[in-house]
């Protein structure tokens, strides 16, 4: 059993974009802990490639771009939740450069230095600010290096959060969150953190799919987490295929960034006929959904394994000028995108549901927020547009933060220092000699999900995923309760956790809309409504 325990004002789980603006916008009296599972900077934020969409242009407006959000999100999204996060656009974006973020610029029309502005799928104007085709490693690494000037925080490396703790998981009266266990990779052993607040900017889910252009970190813990300690969650039937992965066997996770088809790039079939227009008027730059669909479609009735994605016409100075990245690890791969198409597939890329918040990233239980991909704030509804993600963020990082700084300016009773926490007791488990379990339960997941809850769904297949689920799920507990913890076993638990939160949001969404699509319900329904479910202990 191990003793070790830790004390902070502010527990933040994840290292993400997220994770990070809030520990810079907190003020400085508070102590605070960010773990993160792996180094500090993985994660999807530092794999982000298009950029941030923000209204900078004069031509733009807020009205523009959150009509376009409301167009994309398909019914779904929450009109005030819009307005909050895009009104704040402008804000964030000042924010960063102040911090030093280097986003690209160019000579504009009066001979005036400007951001450069590219285009993404479903947005009506220019309005994506980017560093090359790396916009989430300049941002990160930006955030981190002043980070590292506030000595009130400190970054710990490979702690995996296990779980959170509540005043009433331990008996008490109360529903207060008031720290978590996490599991030291290099020793280990389950240490205790308690923490006034506990925020949760732990990423996504799309590792619960077999393709996917995530990390290895968007293993959904937050949301399991959340969910097993009492909290709501919303829309997680809405998992974003990006239209555009590179298809080749060494590089399965890689992206290649939707501002190439906002620069002209177009999708053609392996006998180089051009198809969007086919599905869409908007052709290339309709939304995700519809593009990751057809592409589906195309693949399905010609049974290819990939269609291509072609931005030759657009000269090598220019691909090698915007694109640098990505034509630098296609050409390591022996595709050389200034001559030829680049092969590619949908693949898993953002999960639109999570835990349900109000704009403070307030959560269902006191003092535990949850920021970031981990969140359901309402912005993206039923497909989020391209480039909204790392706005939202940011966004709601910093009005986290400022509801934090609030309580403690109202100076709100410390619950952590009085209360009497076990430590973790692993003293009835021992070393598991069946990791293959692991491994073949995770791989088994992993394609079920995608064959069943992928980009076109049944309600037989679905019904297939859920018991197939809960196999896993009973398996899986029972493994838990009698061997030693490991973050494989941990990512798994969470991975199967919200694989079943997902079917159960499937399952009850009798109509296509947005990024669910089922053959058995085609079209969207009259009305429109979120899915949200409610843990059974809740209330
Ligand atoms: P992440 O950046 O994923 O960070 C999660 C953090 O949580 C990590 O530090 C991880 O270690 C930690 N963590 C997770 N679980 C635990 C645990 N149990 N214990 C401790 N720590 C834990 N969006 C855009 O808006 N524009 C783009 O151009 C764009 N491009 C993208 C390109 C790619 C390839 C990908 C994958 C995504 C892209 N997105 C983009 C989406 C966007 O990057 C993500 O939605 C966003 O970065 C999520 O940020 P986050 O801070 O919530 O989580
Ligand atoms: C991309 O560059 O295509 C990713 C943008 C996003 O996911 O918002």
């Amino acid at each position: 059993m191990s003793r070790v325990e830790h004390q902070c004002d502010v527990l933040i789980i994840g290292s993400g974009s997220a994770g990070m603006t809030l520990a810079l916008k907190l003020d400085k009296q508070h102590q605070i802990m960010m773990l993160c599972k792996d180094e500090p900077q993985e994660g999807s934020s530092y794999y982000a490639q298009g950029g941030v969409a923000a209204v900078l242009d004069e031509y733009d407006s807020v009205e523009s771009h959150i009509e376009d959000t409301l167009i994309a999100g398909a019914g779904l999204c929450h009109r005030e939740v819009v307005e909050f996060t895009v009104s704040r656009s402008a804000g964030i974006i000042d924010w960063l450069v102040d911090l030093g973020v280097k986003f690209d610029t160019r000579t504009g029309e009066h001979g005036v230095e400007e951001f450069h502005l590219t285009r993404e799928g479903g947005h009506s104007h220019r309005r994506v600010i980017h560093a090359a085709d790396a916009t989430g490693r300049q941002i990160v690494e930006c955030l981190s290096d002043r980070l590292a000037q506030h000595d009130n925080v400190s970054v710990m490396p490979r702690y995996v959060a296990v779980d959170l703790i509540t005043r009433d998981k331990i008996g008490l009266p109360g529903e207060d969150c008031i720290g978590a266990y996490a599991l030291n990779l290099s020793t280990g052993e389950v240490e205790l953190f308690r923490a006034d607040h506990v925020v949760l900017a732990t990423g996504g889910a799309s590792k619960v799919y077999l393709y996917t252009s995530n990390p290895d970190t968007a293993s959904g813990d937050g949301i399991a987490m959340a969910w097993r300690a009492g909290c709501r969650v919303g829309n997680l039937e809405f998992n974003q295929f990006h239209p555009t992965c590179l298809y080749h066997p060494d590089a399965r996770s890689f992206l290649i960034s939707e501002a190439l088809r906002g620069e002209g790039a177009r999708l053609v079939l392996p006998d180089g006929r051009r198809f969007m227009f086919d599905f869409d008027e908007r052709g290339e730059l309709a939304p995700r959904d519809i593009v990751a669909r057809a592409i589906d479609h195309e693949m399905k009735r010609l049974g290819c394994e990939c269609v291509y994605l072609d931005i030759t016409h657009k000269g090598q100075a220019f691909i090698e000028s915007h694109f640098p990245n990505i034509h630098a690890r296609c050409l390591a791969l022996g595709i050389d995108m200034t001559r030829e198409p680049i092969p590619i597939v949908p693949a898993a890329h953002y999960t639109c549901g999570g835990i349900v918040t109000d704009t403070s990233g307030r959560t269902d239980l006191p003092r535990l927020y949850a920021v970031g991909e981990a969140s359901f704030t309402g912005l993206h509804g039923a497909n989020r547009m391209a480039s909204n993600s790392l706005l939202e963020c940011m966004v709601f990082a910093e009005s986290a933060a400022q509801d934090i700084n609030r309580q403690r300016e109202m100076n709100a009773t410390p619950v952590r220092m009085t209360t009497r926490i076990p430590s973790w007791d692993d003293s009835l488990v021992t070393n598991s000699d069946e990791d293959v379990i692991i491994s073949h339960n995770w791989d088994e997941l992993r394609r079920f999900m995608w064959d069943y809850v992928g980009i076109v769904r049944t309600d037989k297949r679905l019904q297939r995923a859920r018991r197939r689920v809960q196999l896993l799920q009973q398996e899986v507990t029972e493994y838990y309760s009698n061997y030693r913890i490991s973050s494989d076993l941990l990512e798994l638990r969470n991975l199967i956790q919200v694989a079943d939160l997902m079917i159960q949001c499937a399952i009850h969404r009798k109509e296509s809309r947005g990024l669910h699509y089922t053959l058995d319900y085609p079209l969207p329904s009259a009305n429109a409504t979120d899915t949200v479910l409610t843990p059974p202990s809740y209330g």
